[in-house]
């Protein structure tokens, strides 16, 4: 009885584990080389005007490419794209809301965990067109991480806020780059997105970003 009791336990665990494991979305391999220059890019960066953004659907090569360029690995381990204060792994969160659902990029697998198969778009922008982005991106501030290390919170929003600043203007030159629209907001439901994303008290939405094409 004992012996059934325990190889129960061991197939819950294991069926858990699986739907933990089948719970990530490797993204395609982000593209490295070749593409627009970096000056024409620059030249071309802009805002995706909000009255009327596009609402097409990025491929999975483009979102993987914008992902890594705004916090993806690029020298080995531990060395991304963009600055880190102290060299720490990245400390803002990118969140993804699609009408697929709602995912969190993981740069160190450069992959999307599972958050919810719910589709939030239209709840979390305080401007009505936010909603129409095939992709919102919602960068969080991981406060824990930041806590630790500085227990200052002067230091730790600058810090957090200075890395979502390189982090969406990455975005902007992928976008320019490949050819899609971006924004930049401000303007967000944050308690909306507290909740939709289960967020700690220790964590801070900075902004939302906007993908369309
Ligand atoms: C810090 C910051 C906050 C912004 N907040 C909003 C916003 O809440 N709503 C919006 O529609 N655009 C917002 N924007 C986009 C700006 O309005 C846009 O970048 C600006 O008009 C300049 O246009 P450009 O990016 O094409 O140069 C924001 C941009 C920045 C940098």
């Amino acid at each position: 009885m004992k012996k059934l009791s325990i190889f129960g336990f061991m197939a819950a665990f294991l069926v858990l584990w699986a739907s933990i494991a089948s719970a990530a979305i490797k993204l395609p391999d982000p593209q490295t080389s070749g593409g627009m220059g970096l000056f024409e890019a620059l030249k071309l960066r802009q805002s995706a005007p909000g009255g009327n953004f596009p609402k097409g659907e990025l491929s999975a090569q483009e979102l993987s490419n914008v992902l890594w360029a705004m916090s993806g690995l690029n020298r080995g381990d531990s060395g991304w794209t963009v600055p880190m204060a102290n060299g720490l792994p990245p400390y803002v969160r990118i969140y993804a809301a699609t009408k697929d659902g709602t995912f969190l990029y993981d740069w160190s697998r450069h992959s999307l965990e599972d958050i919810s198969d719910k589709d939030i778009r239209a709840d979390i922008g305080a401007q009505r067109f936010a909603a129409d982005a095939s992709c919102i991106l919602i960068l969080v501030e991981d406060g824990g991480t930041l806590a630790e290390q500085y227990g200052d919170e002067t230091v730790e929003t600058e810090f957090a806020n200075v890395a979502a600043g390189a982090m969406t203007q990455h975005a902007y030159l992928a976008a320019a780059a490949m050819n899609f629209g971006a924004r930049y907001i401000h303007s967000m439901k944050i308690e909306n997105i507290v909740s939709s994303l289960r967020l700690p008290e220790t964590d801070r939405p900075i902004c939302i970003f906007l993908l369309g094409k």
